[in-house]
Parts: structure tokens; sequence; C-alpha cells
């Protein structure tokens, strides 16, 4: 059996088990948790590697209040889409915002720059028409979109780097919007910006993305352009057997970098939060089906409405039982959500250990896109989030109530 056969798990070093039973007993389940060590040990990682380049976290991998805060004391920017990005960010005290995304309305600019937004990224020339209609400040510049056309080798919902994605400019649509820019003065173009996709893995990736820049460096590095923006995409496999390369990314980065005098901008999301975060549930009922389709059905409290992510991507969550993390795994089966809908599975066919009525179960790799993307699906109540931080628990949003799923029908 390869290993993603498995019921796989990953070192749940930050998550001891006292505390996740502690806080499973004090704030019931479905509750995410957060650890803020492994969040730092994340971005500490991310600076090792690339310690000049600017990192600006796309907040929408995980906008929680209490988290962000604490990002925006460890010095890091955000990349930001929306109005509610953009003010969330503006709440935790971020120092540094790119606005980006493929809808900019005039409300959204007026807000971007009335909050201090001093770089965009521009997905289209339309856009650029839209930001023509107000005056720049002198410290405005823009990135500008560029779709590299390329095959990210990652999920297709995930693959903005392709051709057929919504996202970016061709390279002469790209050059066009550099040129109305330059008009304005050199000061105003910040560069290029390529995010090819999310869960890249692929290092040629790369080889793909210099090649479609290199041109229009070639052409405006002398001219303003002076910053390249990588996105972000980084690879936080389900089954924790691959790594994202990023000595073979630097290798790559660098030379480019020192050819064209760039400063290097990087928008990581998933990998500063991911592994940061576990969703823990609870099961509630075992349906021993192995006669009738060779499952056994383990039924919890959290599925598709807490966490989309396996419903809408097949992705893979590591998962295990607390308090029986080395259990041997025997039984093939699936871990579904708690509502009437096929797609509402957290797991399917896996080898699972044994499990029982009232296990609570962790789910990890869920700090990243989990909440975020959760909804009221089924008039389910949001999970409760929770912060570890020095060892101490602390309640950081309160799971919903009925009161919240009426609040604003009038
Ligand atoms: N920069 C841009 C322009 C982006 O669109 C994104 C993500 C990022 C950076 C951060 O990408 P990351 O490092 O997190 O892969 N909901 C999906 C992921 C969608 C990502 C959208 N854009 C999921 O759950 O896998």
């Amino acid at each position: 059996m390869s290993t993603s056969e498995k019921f796989p798990q990953i070192s749940p070093q930050f998550f001891s088990q006292p505390l996740l039973e502690t806080i499973a007993n004090d704030f019931a389940t479905p509750t995410y948790v957060y650890a803020l060590d492994a969040l730092k040990n994340n971005l500490a990682g991310l600076r090792r590697h690339f310690p000049k380049a600017d990192l600006h976290y796309a907040l929408k991998a995980n906008p929680s209040g209490a988290l962000i805060k604490e990002m925006a004391a460890l010095n890091i920017g955000a990349e930001v889409i929306t109005l509610g990005e953009l003010q969330r960010a503006v709440h935790a005290g971020i120092p540094r915002l790119i606005l980006g995304g493929p809808a900019q309305s005039p409300q959204l600019i007026q807000a971007a720059l009335a909050n201090g937004v001093r770089q965009v990224s521009l997905d289209s020339l339309s856009q650029l028409a839209s930001w023509q209609d107000v005056a720049w400040p002198e410290d405005l510049s823009f990135f500008l979109r560029v779709n590299p056309a390329l095959d990210p080798q990652t999920h297709a919902h995930l693959a903005t780097g392709a051709v057929t994605s919504k996202f970016g400019m061709t390279s002469s649509e790209a050059a066009e919007a550099a040129e109305q820019i330059l008009k304005q003065g050199a000061t105003h173009l910040a560069g290029f910006h390529i995010h090819a996709g999310s869960q890249i893995h692929a290092l040629d990736v790369y080889d793909d993305i210099f090649k479609c820049l290199r041109p229009l460096y070639e052409r405006f590095a002398s001219q303003g352009a002076k910053a390249l923006n990588l996105g972000g995409g980084f690879i936080v496999s389900g089954d924790g057997s691959k790594h994202f390369d990023f000595d073979g990314l630097r290798q790559k980065i660098e030379p480019f970098v020192e050819e064209f005098g760039l400063a290097l901008t990087l928008e990581p999301g998933r990998y500063l939060t991911a592994n940061a975060g576990v969703l823990l549930t609870q099961v509630l009922h075992i349906k021993d089906h192995r006669s009738v389709d060779g499952r056994l059905h383990v039924i919890c409290d959290a599925g598709m409405a807490d966490l989309i992510r396996p419903a809408l991507y097949s992705a893979e969550h590591p998962m295990y039982v607390l308090g029986r993390q080395d259990a041997e795994q025997t039984i093939l089966g699936d871990v579904d959500g708690p509502l009437c809908e096929n797609a509402d599975r957290l797991m399917q066919q896996k080898q699972l250990p044994e499990i029982v009525q009232g296990d609570i179960l962790v789910v990890e790799q869920a700090g990243a896109y989990g909440l975020t993307m959760a909804s009221n699906y089924a008039s389910s109540f949001r999970p409760a989030e929770v912060l570890i931080k020095d060892g101490d628990v602390r309640l950081i949003r309160k799971r919903e109530t009925f009161e919240d799923l009426v609040a604003l029908e009038l």
C-alpha cells in the first residue's frame, strides 16, 4: 500500500494531546485550533530562504482577526482582493498591503487609496482603465499580472497560470499596460506578477515562468520595472510526501533578480497557515457497511460546510484519532460529514485505525482555506476558533448560533 492510501498523519508537534483534549472539552466540536508557534516557524523558514523578499500573506488563506494581528506584529504585509479583506488587514494593523484580484470596483479603489494601499496588481487592461479614473498618489505603483499560459501541474481549480484560467494578461497586454503606466511616470510601474497556481510542486513550472517574464524585463527593467511578484502557491501536500523545494526555487530566482536588479515580492498563503491549524471533530456514529460496499462509515460532526476542501478539490487532509496517534490502520473506511449530500465527506476509502463513537478526530492542515471557506449550508453553525499561544489557549471566535443565522434577516 502506498502512503497516500493510508489515513495519513503528520507530526502533532505543535498540538499536544492534553491541549487538544482540553480544547475539545471546553469548546466542543467542531472547532478550529491554530498554533501560533507553528505559524512563526513557517514564517521563519520562508524568511530564511528568502531573506530579502517582501512577504505579503495572501489573506484569503485565513483572515482570522487574532491570527492576522499576530502577523502584523511579525511585520508581514498582506495581499488583499476584496473590500472585506482590505478592511480586515487595516483593522489588524498589517503594515503593507498589495491590492490584487480580477475585480477592483470604484468603491474598492477609493477604499484602497484612502487606507494607504500603494501597491496594486492589475489583472486586465480594463482594470487599468478603472484606475485611470482616479488621481494617482506619487508613490502608487502597479504590478501587471501576467498569465504565463503554462501547465502548473496542480488541480484544475487551482491552476491560475493555465491559458484557460480567468487570470492575468497576455504578455502583449501586460506590455501595453506598462506603456500606458509609463506615460504617467516610471515610478508608477512596479513590475510584473505571476501567481501560476496553488499547490505547486514541480519546480520546472518556474522555468516556464521565467521564460515568460524574461522579454518583459528585458524591455521594461530599464524603464522602471524594478520589482518582481512571484505570488504564492507553495505546496503543502496532504500525505506529507511532497515538500516544496525552496532551495531549488531560490536557485532559479536569484540569477534572474540579480540580472535585472529586481526586488522580490512573495504572496504565501497556505504555506504559512495550513499546518498551523487543525480541525477537531467528534465521531457521532459508526455505520459498518463492510459487508455491503466494503466501507466503514465514520460519521462526524464536521463536514463540507466546515471544511469544503475534500469535497471541492478532492483534497486529502491528514487525520488522526486524538489519544491514539499510533494506532494501527486496519479498516477500510470513509470519514463522513453530517449533511444530506454525498459530497459531504472529509476522507474516502482510506485505511483507518479502530474508531469508536465519541472519539475526537484531528483533521490536519486545516489552518488554510478552512473556516474562511466554511458556509452555513444546511443552516450549519460555523465552527469556533481557538488560538494556542505561549502554551495558553484562547477562544478567538465563537461558534455560530441560531441568532447568527438569522441576524441579517428582515
Ligand atoms: N497570490 C495570489 C494572487 C493568489 O490568488 C493566491 C491564492 C495566493 C497568492 C496564495 O496562494 P497559496 O500560497 O495559498 O497557494 N481555496 C484553494 C486555494 C485557492 C488559492 C487562491 N489564490 C484551496 O483550498 O486549496
